[in-house]
């Protein structure tokens, strides 16, 4: 069946300037890290990219290493983008990435020019494309010079094989250093990945300041904490569940009592506000002005679904910010 995507697509979902570039994107975005892999099945994961572009979600979010196996989330989007959404390239964002392990020998991950153009090419025969909207260092290198990767990434943008650079995972002063680097080569970073959510918070220790002064856009990556900020683990681990998976990255033991406590009472505070869990988690993160975007993963159509409603709701009262601090401090 040929799938249409729904006429109301951009009626409901906001759009944030990502940063001071002219870019905009989805308020929620969607990544391809877990369950689009070689390992689950193509249906789901279509209806899944179909379902987040009916509701507004034009950006989609991956990496060379994206699977299991390495590589099959990019092959997925593939084959999912030359079936039914090549004829809306241009109203999508997809970014991919280079930094971690991909291939043996020295030339396979980390920051070297050499890895991150070789990737790249990969990334694009992968996935069918000319270019990608955004490409990533995935993360910094301490023995390739700082240099070198953002010359790999200005590369990347003038030889047509990206139309913006950005990093992930940078500290607040590698950030400033690499944003003075792309600007001097005539690259600006467009966009910063961090993990951010209710239970990692490292961001608000100046990586944030970082990204506001030099106009830098921030998609913050794992705002559910990989699930654990949704009512899911609150009676066990469910079997189909990120945690109940062998290949998940999130392993059980990460899924502790203390964290599960927290969860129970915050979601005292999202039904009061007529909100679930996931949807408070997603809300309190996109609270910050500075924040472009919220990147989730999603395992079922529903969750896409939950996830986009969080936006019905974003204001707080100084109320419930003062209680989720206190439930966060505790
Ligand atoms: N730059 C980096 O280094 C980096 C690192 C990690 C991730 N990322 C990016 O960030 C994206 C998101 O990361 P993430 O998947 O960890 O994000 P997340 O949104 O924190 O977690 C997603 C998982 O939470 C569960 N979930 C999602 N919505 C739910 C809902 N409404 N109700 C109940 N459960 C829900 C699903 O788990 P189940 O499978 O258990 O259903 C889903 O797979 C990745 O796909 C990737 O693109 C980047």
């Amino acid at each position: 069946m040929t799938y249409l995507p729904a006429k109301t697509r951009y009626d409901a979902m906001t759009y944030n300037r990502c940063g001071r570039s002219g870019l905009r994107l989805p308020a929620i975005s969607l990544g391809l890290w877990h369950n689009f892999g070689g390992v689950d099945t193509l249906e789901n994961a279509r209806a899944m990219i179909f379902r987040a572009f009916d509701l507004g979600i034009t950006h989609f979010d991956l990496a060379n290493n994206y699977g299991p196996p390495p590589g099959s989330a990019e092959e997925t989007f593939g084959k999912i983008l030359a079936q039914d959404l090549s004829r809306y390239r241009d109203e999508l964002i997809i970014s991919t990435k280079a930094g971690y392990w991909m291939w043996p020998g020295p030339y396979g991950e980390w920051g070297s020019r050499k890895y991150l153009i070789a990737s790249l090419d990969q990334s694009l025969k992968r996935m069918g494309l000319e270019y990608v909207d955004i490409f990533y260092s995935h993360r910094p290198d301490p023995n390739t010079p700082l240099e070198e990767t953002m010359m790999a990434l200005d590369f990347a943008v003038r030889s047509g094989r990206a139309l913006y650079a950005g990093i992930s995972s940078y500290t607040p002063e590698q950030t400033q250093a690499a944003a003075r680097i792309l600007r001097a080569l005539g690259t600006p970073c467009l966009i910063h990945q961090p993990a951010y959510s209710m239970f990692n918070r490292w961001v608000e220790d100046g990586l944030l300041n970082v990204l506001d002064d030099e106009g830098i856009g921030c998609i913050v990556f794992s705002p559910l904490a990989q699930g654990v900020l949704t009512d899911k683990y609150l009676q066990g681990i469910p079997e189909d569940s990120r945690a109940g998976k062998s290949h998940g990255f999130l392993r059980p033991e990460q899924v502790t009592d203390e964290k599960l406590d927290k969860v129970r009472t915050l979601r005292e505070i999202a039904q009061a506000r007529g909100q679930t869990m996931a949807q408070l988690a997603l809300t309190w993160v996109l609270r910050r002005k500075t924040v472009t975007s919220a990147l989730v993963g999603a395992s079922k159509v529903r969750q896409i679904e939950d996830s986009v409603g969080a936006l019905a709701h974003l204001d707080f009262s100084q109320e419930e910010l003062d209680a989720i601090e206190a439930i966060l401090r505790a």
